[in-house]
């Protein structure tokens, strides 16, 4: 008997928490994260901005075929990464993308970043 109640506290503690946990997740926007925007009245969109840089710097790993992961030729291709936060970590934060000896300016990362920080329009 006691072992059951003990077994249920249990199961609703651990639903607790995973409840939490969930609710924490659906509001933190991880491509708030990194510097702050920092060019004014940014009015970047994918289409008029954003394309040729990924088009220029990424498709050539991310196109589908490998090495890297994804088809980053389309935007509905990138937004998964974008959703849980990778492009932020890779391009801007950690700048780990793009790798082998293919560079990107400054300019170009700031760009990116204002751009998810606007909530990466097309
Ligand atoms: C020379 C090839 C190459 C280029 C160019 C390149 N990538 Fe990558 N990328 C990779 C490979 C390989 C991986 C997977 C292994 C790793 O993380 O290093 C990767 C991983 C990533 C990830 C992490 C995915 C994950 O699930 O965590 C992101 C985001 C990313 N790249 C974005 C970019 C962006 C944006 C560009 C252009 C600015 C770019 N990459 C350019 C090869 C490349």
């Amino acid at each position: 008997m006691f072992l059951k109640k003990l077994t249920l506290a249990f199961s609703l503690c651990v639903c607790a928490i995973a409840v939490w946990q969930c609710d924490k997740g659906g509001d933190d926007n991880p491509n708030s994260e990194g510097p702050a925007c920092n060019i004014s009245n940014a009015d970047l969109s994918y289409t008029k901005n954003i394309k040729r840089i990924i088009d220029s710097k990424c498709i050539s790993c991310h196109g589908g075929n490998g090495p890297g992961p994804d088809d980053y030729r389309t935007y509905e291709g990138m937004v998964g990464h974008i959703k849980e936060g990778h492009f932020i970590e890779a391009v801007v934060i950690d700048k780990t993308m793009p790798e082998s000896g293919i560079t990107m300016t400054q300019a170009q990362r700031d760009s990116i970043n204002c751009w998810l920080k606007a909530g990466y329009p097309k």
